[in-house]
């Protein structure tokens, strides 16, 4: 038996203990798969408060999966510009360039690599669907390490691959290259979309930027998907504030103040309006919640932690005229999902600044659908399906 089917029998047997472990039910969801996700994120949620990430890690090595070859793809690991890389090189002749991707995982900025099974997975059948050269990257993850280490190994690597001699190295045609990643990495693919417009020293352009249900934004933990699935498995809005507030800092002072959602200081106040869910949702997602004034926290805790408000951690304070250049964009939103408003708002804030969007919203969909096939296949396949398929037409 394989690594990968043993890494699969892993997840599976953590999901059926979940499903058989009694927990306190105090929420009600029209969810498909509600019980042993629901475990699950307690169970998650519950190991991270009481034992910390540095527990949890560890044991996310066994369900990773060395670079192994298949059929139809080459996988290899190595390095772009010292940040670890898993390469999938398709082995069908092509007599033209190919096209590529570059993929960035989820995980809060905490967990996750390349070679997590599902990203290993989601990888290779991209780079055989497509018959393109898939670089999954890796970055150094918190709590070790804070912002900005997280965004420039990202940014290191990509602006590495992005050379002329290094793409003909890999056989891949400069004018036909996605940068694709899902939840934090959705926000770092986001993040280095946006960074690459004012970069002199990159002259290649991305042809499309690809953010599957990404975290946009840390002004505001209030919106109403924020309230609405503030319990909702995988991603708990305890959770997501943990994720956030551990990419900036190790002060716990900065998750108490965002828990209350008043760590944005007064000084900030005109950032507001990037992020305002009372204008720029559509009105169905607005149904039963009533806007507030943004409550202003301590000018001190900004000072030095200044990370919070950076556009390269909250890609939805990028000006418009700064959305205007950013490539054709794929992005998907789930229901049951509290950053899903950060991608609601920016699909209107693109839209609004003239960029072409494919706006793919899941209407039973949960956060980390990607990670947890083993969880959802309906759902997870449906999702791997649309995703590239629309890459296949528009990449
Ligand atoms: C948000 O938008 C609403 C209108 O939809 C407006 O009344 C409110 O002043 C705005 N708030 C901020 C902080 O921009």
């Amino acid at each position: 038996m394989g690594r990968r089917s043993w890494c699969l029998l892993l997840l599976g047997v953590l999901v059926a203990y979940c499903i058989y472990t009694p927990l306190p039910e105090n929420i009600e969801e029209p969810m498909p798969i509600n019980t042993p996700l629901k475990a699950l994120a307690h169970l998650a949620t519950f190991l991270v408060e009481f034992l910390g990430f540095d527990f949890f890690k560890p044991m996310m090595i066994f369900l990773e999966v060395p670079p192994t070859s298949h059929k139809n793809v080459i996988v290899t690991d190595t390095k772009f510009n010292n940040t670890p890389v898993r390469v999938y090189v398709p082995r069908r002749k092509s007599d033209t360039l190919r096209r590529s991707v570059f993929y960035i995982h989820g995980g809060g900025w905490v967990l996750g690599s390349a070679a997590f099974i599902s990203y290993d997975l989601l990888s290779e059948r991209t780079a055989d669907r497509l018959n393109a050269v898939v670089v999954s990257t890796n970055y150094r993850l918190a709590p070790k390490y804070h912002f900005p280490v997280q965004f420039e190994d990202v940014y290191d690597a990509l602006k590495w691959f992005l050379r002329k001699n290094i793409l003909e190295e890999y056989g891949v045609d400069p004018g036909r290259i996605a940068v694709s990643g899902d939840s934090a990495g959705g926000n770092l693919a986001a993040a280095v979309a946006q960074q690459l417009l004012d970069d002199p020293d990159v002259k290649i352009r991305l042809k499309i930027q690809s953010l599957i249900y990404p975290a946009l934004q840390t002004l505001d933990v209030e919106t109403p998907s924020y309230q609405d699935n503030a319990h909702m498995p995988v991603l708990p809005k305890s959770l997501a504030i943990r994720f956030y507030s551990n990419y900036i800092t190790s002060d716990s002072a900065l998750r108490k103040a965002m828990m209350s959602n008043q760590h944005v200081p007064v000084e900030a106040a005109p950032l507001f309006k990037l992020v305002n869910w009372s204008s720029l949702l559509p009105e169905r997602f607005l149904k039963g919640h009533v806007y507030k004034a943004p409550t202003f926290g301590s000018s001190e805790l900004a000072r030095k932690h200044p990370g919070f408000l950076d556009v390269r951690v909250a890609p939805l304070l990028a000006a418009d005229s700064k959305l205007r250049d950013l490539p054709l964009t794929y992005l998907v939103t789930c229901q049951y999902d509290v950053v899903r408003d950060d991608g609601l708002m920016y699909v209107r804030r693109l839209r609004d600044a003239g960029v072409p969007v494919t706006h793919n919203h899941l209407e039973d969909g949960f956060h980390g659908i990607l990670s947890f096939p083993v969880l959802s296949f309906k759902i997870y396949y449906r999702l791997v399906d649309e995703y590239i398929g629309w890459l296949d037409e528009n990449l």
